[in-house]
């Protein structure tokens, strides 16, 4: 340790003296790992991402190719230089991953790759404190190095000092069963997981290996002990060995990665004075929150829709996924989803739907008419092609087999082709899914979805269960 600087102000000296080296010889064999942990973590478009120990900022230049905002850290301001050069608008600083210099709740994403070890879990901790409730963390570390085809690249390694060899090994525990996974629990994450990643360096010969080599941290400890030449001979001796005629060198070496979560700060209690519908108060989970807290982003208040379905979130999804993919299959136009919807609503008797899609197809018409025409069955402001589907639907909805090819005919006549038929019965049905489900439980809408209504959609809703 160099007198009066800080442990990390040296670091610059191994990762930092060869860093367009580091950056060109050595970083770019490390695209499968960035790309499959990016993939493991959900990285996406309009995510912010802090890297820690960010090194020359590929990872990052990676991460901004798929639309993230890129920030990163490190020790080394040689290498940050290339990061910054690599990632003209991302916000990289040369710091201390254990200290941060960002606030609480900063990020959508922290990833690190093989940047933490097992001797600094205090920047797991920064890690956690720098993401936002919910956010996701990423990791890569060495696995099991000595039972990899590709050990033998990382064995010059171990030409350094005994003492520093041995901490080179306090570094890698991570990977080893159990304890990253311990770590990442002491650090208050939640949702750990242990992810394998594909991890293979290729170098085009010898020479290019010992130059990449050469460039790295680890390397600079053993150059110190037995010079440059001499790791430069060793490394160019080891890799000969493995020479393949006309396919470059590879080293396939056991990387794990961890994927984790920064857990929503929870409310003690959903237990809000009506529910929405007969069933009870949901249990307290994360899923809920987050659509607990999307409505009251969105409408300042949490809908009775949410409260109901947030006792299963994924079925509430998943069932509109599929209603969704229906539509684009049909290439059914938002008025016609509306004008499917609320036929569907009225014919089965449920005002929630109703009043809730009598709503939203009122704006895409531009003319309350629209749905309240529908919604009294009269369908006086269709378009003809229109009167059909909601025909259609009220067939579907009321008595599925009384339908015959006839009325298939009449869709065909109005426009729709064979694949839309299908699309649209389908939305019916899902639809018609959705509406019994509520209408059973007991679901009544909120009262100031009915209350921002035109009255002439509100008037007529003459069925179904009261908002509340
Ligand atoms: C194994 S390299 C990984 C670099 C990069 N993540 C990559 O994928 O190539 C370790 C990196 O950690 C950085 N580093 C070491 N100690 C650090 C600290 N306390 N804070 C920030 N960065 C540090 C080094 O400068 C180096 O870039």
């Amino acid at each position: 340790m160099i007198a009066g600087m800080e442990q990390w102000e040296t670091v610059d000296a191994g990762w930092g003296r060869l860093a367009a080296d580091f950056a060109t010889f050595s970083e770019p064999s490390n695209v499968r790992e960035y790309l499959s942990l990016h993939r493991a973590v959900g990285l996406e478009a309009g995510d912010s991402v802090l890297d820690l120990a960010c090194g020359a900022g590929l990872a990052l230049e990676l991460a901004s190719l798929r639309g993230a905002d890129v920030a990163g850290i490190d020790a080394s301001p040689r290498l940050v230089a290339i990061a910054r050069d690599r990632n003209p608008d991302g916000d990289l600083r040369v710091g201390d991953m254990n200290h941060l210099p960002w606030p609480e709740a900063s990020f959508d994403v922290v990833t690190s790759f093989r940047g933490v070890w097992a001797t600094t879990p205090d920047a797991l901790t920064e890690a956690l404190r720098v993401l936002r409730p919910g956010g996701r963390f990423a990791m890569t570390v060495w696995g099991h190095i000595k039972a990899s085809p590709g050990a033998w690249s990382l064995a010059p390694f171990a030409l350094a000092a005994a003492p520093t060899v041995s901490n080179q090994a306090a570094m890698n525990q991570m990977g080893r069963p159990g304890v990253g996974e311990r770590l990442l629990v002491e650090a208050g994450f939640a949702d750990v997981e242990r992810i394998s990643i594909p991890f293979a360096w290729e170098f085009a010969d010898p020479e290019a290996y010992a130059r990449a080599l050469a460039s790295t941290g680890p390397a600079y400890e053993a150059i110190g002990e037995v010079g440059a030449e001499e790791f430069h001979r060793r490394c160019v001796e080891l890799a000969s060995e493995r020479v393949r005629e006309g396919l470059p060198l590879r080293a396939e070496i056991d990387v794990a990665g961890f994927t984790a979560r920064r857990r929503l700060d929870l409310p003690e209690s959903y237990d809000d004075a009506f529910t929405g519908s007969f069933l009870s108060a949901y249990p307290p989970n994360e899923t809920a929150e987050q659509m607990r807290r999307e409505d009251l982003d969105d409408d300042g208040y949490v809908s009775t829709v949410t409260k109901l379905w947030a006792r299963m979130p994924g079925a509430f999804d998943q069932l509109f996924a599929l209603q969704r993919s229906a539509a684009a299959f049909g290439g059914l136009s938002l008025r016609h989803r509306g004008v499917l919807t609320t036929a569907t609503a009225a014919t089965l008797g449920d005002s929630a739907c109703a009043y809730a899609w009598g709503g939203k197809l009122a704006g895409w018409a531009e003319d309350p008419q629209v749905p309240a025409s529908v919604l009294r069955g009269d369908d006086e402001a269709l378009t003809a092609q229109e009167r059909v589907l909601a025909r259609w639907a009220r067939q579907v909805v009321g008595d599925p087999n009384s339908t015959t090819e006839t009325d298939l005919e009449a869709l065909r006549a109005a426009g729709f082709d064979d694949d839309q038929i299908f699309a649209a019965t389908l939305f019916v049905v899902l639809r018609l899914a959705f509406s019994t489900f509520n209408d059973a439980l007991g679901l009544r809408l909120d009262r100031a979805v009915v209350e921002a209504l035109p009255a002439v959609v509100r008037d007529a809703v003459t069925w179904g269960r009261e908002s509340v």
